[in-house]
């Protein structure tokens, strides 16, 4: 009897001891650790949300490439509007403004911009007496419009030649008013209205031109992250950073315009950085040519989303994931390399997508044979299964998920409860689920303690980061908070830091632990009664 027993409590023992030892662990983080990243985002790819001040001194700052504008007559009380969202007629003819009545600027100067439709086409007019039309695929000459801005937002559009545009009685736009209009109610005033605006690295290098936006840069660059955010995140036990950079980063002495050198340099210094203080890189490829979700921070032009359309555009991309893989494979910080982050499901098909991620995974791999290789999922409607089911890679391979409690309806009017239930409903399982599904690593590579709760008390806050973090924890390969640094308080890791609204747990959560080693302490004393 007492043998049996004692076989047992041996038994459970090594069970236990299989637990502690068996189960994901990352390779090149000390210990049994998982990542605990923080994203440096804003930095070497810039947002406008996340420091504002930064497009502060553009001219005409407001009228950026990419902002989208409607104009209405204020003679007719009509709005312009590109027949079929463009490819057609333009007529000053709607009472509500829509897509096809909204334009996007391309900014040429502060003054000189041409207008893209929702379609894709370029409003152009071919000279003195002619009309507007929305006919033109690319923008040159006859597509360049002046404008003059009054304080009110009323503006007037001219030809080069001098001659204005105005709203015809019959409702179309020509070229032909006569002399120089008044900022009265006149067919050649309209009211502008914005309706979105983009601020990523497009806009600020178009915006300042190249030599202002180069020192704007450098300054930014050298001041937003330094050596001693390192030290803050190595004290909170964060063991791992995910930098997103852009593609110009791989012809960084000389990069295609509008794009600024230098982010080379400031992500040689994060390298250099992290080696001192034991953390570790996951280099994230954030924005790729032609752009793969429209969005400013993936330095897209106008929104348009075309990386998928254009070969070069894919070549290009493979081509900066070569030069990062070549330049810092063999860096002791070097973690992981992300191909391309969050490509969007409705334009970027995983025809396309997964044979770019297919031969990103072999060019890493060129270079070393440990790095993680690790693929976003798409964001939009797609499952991120779909990635385990395409044999991307045969080792430390990594599929990275989003989690966000926000930017989606379903989320508008969550209570805070509502929000804490649904990480344990579907996050949670969805991590169990990837987890134990054969292929990749997990690792939730953007999540932030903010939600659309209005007036969160502290302890809301505390509650919804405990419960992230607890299930964030689980998985396989970690997470990384979005973002180090930003003007919006609680996405700012610091501030939610140092202000208790984001409470870290040490590296293995000793909240759990604690019980685990009681018990076993426990066990090994009856053990040895029994011997
Ligand atoms: C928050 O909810 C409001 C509606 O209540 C919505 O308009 C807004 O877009 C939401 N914000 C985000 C970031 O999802
Ligand atoms: C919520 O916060 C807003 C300002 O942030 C304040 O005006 C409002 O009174 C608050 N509502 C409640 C119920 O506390």
């Amino acid at each position: 009897m007492e043998l049996l027993f004692s076989k047992w409590v041996s038994a459970f023992l090594l069970c236990c001891w299989l637990i502690f030892s068996v189960g994901h662990s990352v390779e090149g983080l000390h210990g049994n650790a998982r990542v605990r990243a923080v994203n440096l985002g804003g930095w070497l790819v810039v947002e406008g949300w996340i420091k504002p001040s930064l497009f502060d001194d553009i001219p005409n700052g407001d009228m950026l490439d990419g902002t989208q504008v409607q104009l209405k007559s204020v003679t007719l009380q009509k709005y312009i509007s590109a027949q079929n969202g463009g490819g057609m007629n333009v007529y000053v003819d709607r009472d509500n403004p829509l897509e096809w009545e909204t334009f996007k600027l391309w900014r040429i100067s502060e003054s000189i911009f041409q207008f893209r439709t929702s379609e894709g086409q370029f409003l152009t007019c071919s000279g003195d007496g002619d009309s507007v039309t929305a006919t033109a695929e690319s923008p040159s000459y006859s597509e360049t419009f002046y404008l003059e801005r009054n304080f009110n937002n009323r503006v007037h559009i001219k030809l080069k030649s001098g001659t204005y545009i105005q709203a015809s009685n019959d409702n179309v736009l020509t070229a032909d008013f006569p002399g120089t209009p008044g900022w009265d109610d006149n067919p050649a005033t309209f009211e502008m209205t914005f309706v979105a605006k983009l601020q990523g690295d497009y806009q600020l290098a178009n915006g300042y031109g190249h030599n202002k936006a180069k020192d704007v840069l450098k300054k930014h660059r050298n001041s937003f992250i330094t050596v001693d955010d390192f030290d803050f995140l190595y004290r909170r036990g964060i063991n791992t950073v995910r930098i997103p950079v852009g593609w110009w980063i791989a012809s960084d002495s000389n990069p295609p315009a509008p794009f600024i050198g230098g982010s080379l340099e400031a992500l040689d210094n994060a390298f250099s950085w992290a080696q001192a203080y034991n953390v570790k890189c996951i280099i994230d490829l954030h924005a790729a040519p032609g752009s793969q979700n429209g969005m400013e921070h993936s330095a897209s032009r106008d929104g348009t989303v075309n990386w998928q359309t254009y070969p070069e555009h894919i070549a290009q991309t493979l081509d900066a994931i070569e030069f990062l893989a070549s330049r810092y494979a063999v860096h002791p910080a070097l973690l992981g390399i992300e191909l391309l982050n969050e490509p969007s499901a409705a334009d970027v098909s995983l025809d396309i997508l997964v044979p770019f991620y297919k031969q990103g995974y072999q060019i890493v791999r060129k270079y070393s044979s440990t790095a993680y290789v690790i693929f976003c999922q798409r964001i939009g409607n797609a499952d991120p299964f779909e990635l385990y089911q395409a044999n991307i890679g045969s080792s430390n391979t990594v599929v990275d998920l989003h989690y966000y409690n926000l930017f989606d309806r379903y989320f508008d009017k969550l209570t805070s409860s509502e929000n804490i239930q649904f990480l344990y409903k579907n996050r949670q399982s969805q991590i169990q689920a990837l987890n134990s599904a054969n292929g990749p690593l997990v690792f939730v590579g953007e999540w932030v303690n903010e939600w659309n709760v209005t007036n969160g008390s502290l302890a809301d806050y505390q509650d919804f980061g405990r419960v992230q973090l607890d299930v964030y924890n689980a998985a396989s390969f970690g997470w990384s908070y979005w973002t180090l640094k930003c003007e919006k308080k609680h996405w700012d890791f610091e501030w939610s830091i140092q202000n208790n609204y984001l409470q870290l747990q040490p590296g293995t959560s000793p909240r759990k632990m604690i019980p685990r080693v009681i018990l076993l302490l426990g066990l090994a004393c009856i053990w040895s009664f029994m011997h």
